[in-house]
C-alpha cells in the first residue's frame, strides 16, 4: 500500500524534475526515465572549501570513519560508517552517500513517515550501530549533514545517482547450510570463525554486531551487499546463490534485538524477508 504523501511527493517531484529538464524551451514536458539517472560522481577533495565549511565538511567525514571511538555514547556495535558505506561512502554499489542529501525528505515506509536526512542518519545510529541517535541540533549531526551534502554537490533534488543503494538479486532464497561451509572458506578469516570480528574486519553477528532491525540484519539486503563487495580482497567472487547462501547464515546467526521493532511497517509494504514478526501483519494460524 502507497501512502498519499508519497504518491504526492513522487508526483510533484517528477513535475519539478520535468519542469527542470525541459528548461524554460518549447521542448515538451520529458517523461520520467533515464534521464532522472545522473553519474556517480564523487567530487574531488580539492572542492572542499578552506573555510568554516570545510572545516564541518571534514569533521562530518572523520565522524562516519572513526565513529565508534568518537561517539561512545551513540554506539553500541564495534562498527564504524563506513564499514557498511566504504571509501568514505563513495563506493558505487554500496550503498554510497554520493547524493544522498538530494533525496531527503523522503517518505519511508519502514516508519509510514516523512524522513529528513538526520532521520535516516539516525536510524543508522539506531540499528545498524546499535547506538543512540544524535541530536538532530548538535554539532556533529550538522558535520555529518555537512559531509553529506558535499558529497551530493551538483546532484538535483530528487535524481537517482547511478550506483546508489544496492544492486537487488534475484536469487530469493539462500541455504544457511551450504552458508556456513561458504562462510568458514571464505570470510572467516577476516572476520572471524565465529563472526565476532577480528583486527581484520569487523563482526557480522553476536553482541558487538548491528541489531536486528537494521538492513543489514535482512537476508536480501546482506545478499545484495556481499556479493558486489565481499570477499574485501575478492568482490564478486561469489556468485548471486553464494551470496544468498551466506547471506542466510549470517542473518540466521544471534544478535541484538531492536526493541520496538514489532511497530516498524505500520502501514504494511514490509520486505518478505524482514526477520522478526510485525504488528501490521496477520497472526500466523494457530499450530497444533
Ligand atoms: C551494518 C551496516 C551499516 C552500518 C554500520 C551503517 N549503515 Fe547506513 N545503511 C545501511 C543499509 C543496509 C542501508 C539501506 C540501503 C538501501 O536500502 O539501499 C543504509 C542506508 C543509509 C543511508 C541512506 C542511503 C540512501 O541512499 O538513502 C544513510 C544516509 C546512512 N545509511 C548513513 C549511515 C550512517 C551515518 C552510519 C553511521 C552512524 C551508517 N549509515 C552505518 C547499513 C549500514
Ligand atoms: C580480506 C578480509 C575480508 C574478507 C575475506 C571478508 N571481509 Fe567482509 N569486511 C572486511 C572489512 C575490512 C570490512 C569493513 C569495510 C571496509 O573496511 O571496507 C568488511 C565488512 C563487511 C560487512 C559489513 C560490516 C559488518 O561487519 O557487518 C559484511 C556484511 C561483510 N563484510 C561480509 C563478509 C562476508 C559474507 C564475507 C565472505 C563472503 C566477507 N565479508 C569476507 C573484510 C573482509
Amino acid at each position: 500500500m502507497t501512502s498519499p504523501i508519497a504518491r504526492w511527493l513522487r508526483a510533484s517531484w517528477g513535475l519539478v524534475l520535468t519542469a527542470g529538464l525541459a528548461g524554460g524551451c518549447a521542448s515538451p514536458p520529458a517523461s520520467r526515465g533515464a534521464q532522472d539517472t545522473v553519474a556517480f560522481a564523487p567530487p574531488a577533495d580539492s572542492l572542499i572549501p578552506h573555510d568554516a565549511a570545510g572545516r564541518s565538511i571534514l569533521r562530518g567525514r572523520a565522524l562516519l570513519a572513526h565513529t565508534r571511538d568518537s561517539l561512545p555514547a551513540h554506539v553500541g556495535a564495534a562498527l564504524q560508517c563506513v564499514s557498511c558505506h566504504p571509501q568514505d561512502g563513495r563506493q558505487a554499489g554500496a550503498m554510497p552517500w554520493v547524493g544522498v542529501y538530494a533525496r531527503y525528505p523522503q517518505y519511508r515506509s519502514r516508519s509510514a513517515s516523512l524522513s529528513l536526512i538526520e532521520d535516516r542518519v539516525n536510524d543508522c545510529f539506531q540499528r545498524s550501530m546499535n547506538g543512540k541517535a544524535l541530536d538532530p541540533a548538535s554539532a556533529e549531526m550538522r558535520d555529518i549533514v555537512a559531509y553529506l551534502a558535499f558529497l551530493s554537490r551538483g546532484v538535483p533534488v530528487g535524481a537517482r545517482v547511478a550506483g546508489q543503494g544496492l544492486v537487488p538479486l534475484k536469487v530469493a532464497r539462500g541455504d544457511s547450510g551450504r552458508g556456513a561451509t561458504l562462510f568458514q572458506v571464505n570470510c572467516a578469516r577476516c572476520h572471524g570463525a565465529g563472526g565476532a570480528g577480528t583486527a581484520a574486519a569487523p563482526p557480522l553477528w553476536g553482541d558487538a554486531s548491528f541489531n536486528i532491525g537494521a538492513g543489514m540484519a535482512r537476508a536480501r539486503t546482506a545478499a545484495a551487499f556481499i556479493r558486489r563487495n565481499m570477499p574485501l580482497d575478492r568482490p564478486g567472487s561469489l556468485s548471486d546463490q553464494e551470496a544468498a547462501d551466506v547471506a542466510a547464515y549470517i542473518t540466521s546467526q544471534p544478535r541484538p534485538d531492536f526493541p520496538g521493532k514489532e511497530h516498524d511497517w505500520p502501514e504494511g509494504g514490509a520486505p518478505a524477508d524482514v526477520p522478526y514478526r510485525l504488528l501490521s501483519q496477520p497472526a500466523p494460524p494457530p499450530r497444533h
